[in-house]
């Protein structure tokens, strides 16, 4: 899209923090906070984003670097940038556009969309819609029957590769959600009623209710209702249960939400081919370490044996060349185009992108690296100033 053709709103947002901004002003506060928020006293979640002011990258020049290649491969597809769509649940409920239009953006920017088990439009649809790499996430279930079903179905569709996250095997404490009634089903207060009738072009564009695109499958089996969905899903999985999944699946397999190296390299002996290195965003659970903390020592622990894709905080193509300088071979984030589609359906979430990735490309020139290959531990140094 030229800028002349970017609509004007999205035009005057320059970064990821303008776009969370539009995103605020567009959405009824409930939607908005379900997104934004984390768990307990969102000490993770600020601690996410600011970890990476503990970290300067090192300029080099005279490198007689114009142009720069910031390919990469991830699960098994090639991407133009080192980033990736995160996959995030209810998409359609910020904006209509909801997996399709993040999958379109996503492959206009170059890069791979991964679908949320709790997506909101049917796989099916998201894959005749898109023509670019698309991964698949699983939500663990109690019945390994139920698994194998959705495994199949990854596979039918011709998804690329699978993810399945762990972090998440009980409801983290969002004090948001419970001030203003967020849930399935929602319980909204009259504060929260009171902002969704305030934003009447959101309602409106939300009728009929999105449903959700991969379970209303399992749901509309009479043995099978939302009691039975909620039971299934809210478990916690074993190792042995990830050698399983691995055992049904032969393409690219990460676990994802990982932060404690032991896990990590338990994850690569049950067969993963990659880790996400990853505390959901803060969503679940609170006080974990900053995700970056972890990445040098997870890349000593697993990096000769597997890809360690770094996710939770990156806002800024700096973000990005700070975690590959620390040794991350790709990395994801779900917020950053959250906001995006929130701020302007579709587009916002190319305008999110293109921004992000012209960071990366015009950073990568200051460090005189014109491959990934040459951002290394040199590029980058701890901060002994006071922040
Ligand atoms: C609205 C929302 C829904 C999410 N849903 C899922 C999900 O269904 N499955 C999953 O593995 N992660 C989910 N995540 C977590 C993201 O994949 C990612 O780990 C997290 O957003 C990282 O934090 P950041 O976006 O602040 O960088 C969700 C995140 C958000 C913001």
């Amino acid at each position: 899209m030229t800028e002349q053709k970017i609509p004007r709103k999205l035009r005057k947002c320059h970064n990821i923090a303008d776009l969370r901004k539009l995103a605020k002003k567009s959405l009824p506060f409930p939607i908005f906070d379900h997104v934004d928020g984390g768990c307990d006293d969102e000490v993770t979640l600020s601690d996410n984003t600011e970890v990476f002011g503990n970290y300067s990258l090192i300029p080099r020049y005279c490198s007689g670097v114009e142009n720069v290649d910031a390919s990469t491969t991830v699960l098994g597809s090639k991407i133009e940038w080192p980033y990736f769509a995160g996959p995030a649940g209810g998409l359609k409920y910020l904006h209509r556009d909801g997996e399709i239009g993040v999958a379109r953006a996503a492959h206009k920017s170059g890069t791979a969309f991964a679908m949320s088990g709790w997506t909101t439009t049917k796989p099916e649809d998201v894959v005749a819609a898109t023509h670019g790499p698309r991964f698949f996430q699983l939500q663990p279930c109690r019945s390994r029957e139920v698994m194998a079903e959705m495994i199949q179905l990854a596979k039918d569709e011709g998804f690329n590769a699978l993810i399945i996250t762990v972090d998440n095997p009980i409801h983290g404490n969002r004090e948001r959600d419970a001030r203003s009634g967020f849930g399935v089903p929602a319980n909204f207060t009259a504060k929260a009623m009171l902002s969704i009738i305030c934003k009447p072009r959101w309602a409106l564009s939300m009728l009929p209710m999105p449903g959700f695109g991969l379970y209303d499958k399992w749901l509309t089996d009479p043995d099978r209702d939302m009691t039975w969905l909620a039971h299934q899903l809210i478990t916690n999985i074993t190792w042995e249960d990830i050698a399983w999944i691995r055992s049904q699946w032969e393409g690219p397999f990460a676990v994802k939400g990982l932060v404690n190296v032991e896990d990590a390299r338990e994850a690569v002996d049950a067969g993963a081919s990659a880790v996400i290195l990853s505390n959901q965003g803060a969503r679940h659970f609170d006080t974990a370490p900053a995700a970056l903390e972890m990445l040098p020592e997870f890349v000593d622990a697993i990096g000769d044996r597997a890809e360690v894709i770094f996710d939770s905080g990156i806002r800024r193509g700096t973000d990005i060349l700070k975690a590959m300088a620390l040794g991350a071979t790709a990395v994801t984030g779900a917020r950053l185009y959250c906001y995006g589609l929130a701020a302007g359906g579709q587009a916002g979430v190319e305008r999110a992108l293109n921004l992000l990735r012209a960071e990366v490309e015009r950073d990568m020139v200051f460090l005189g690296a014109r491959t990934l290959a040459e951002v290394t531990p040199n590029s980058i140094r701890k901060r002994t100033m006071p922040i």
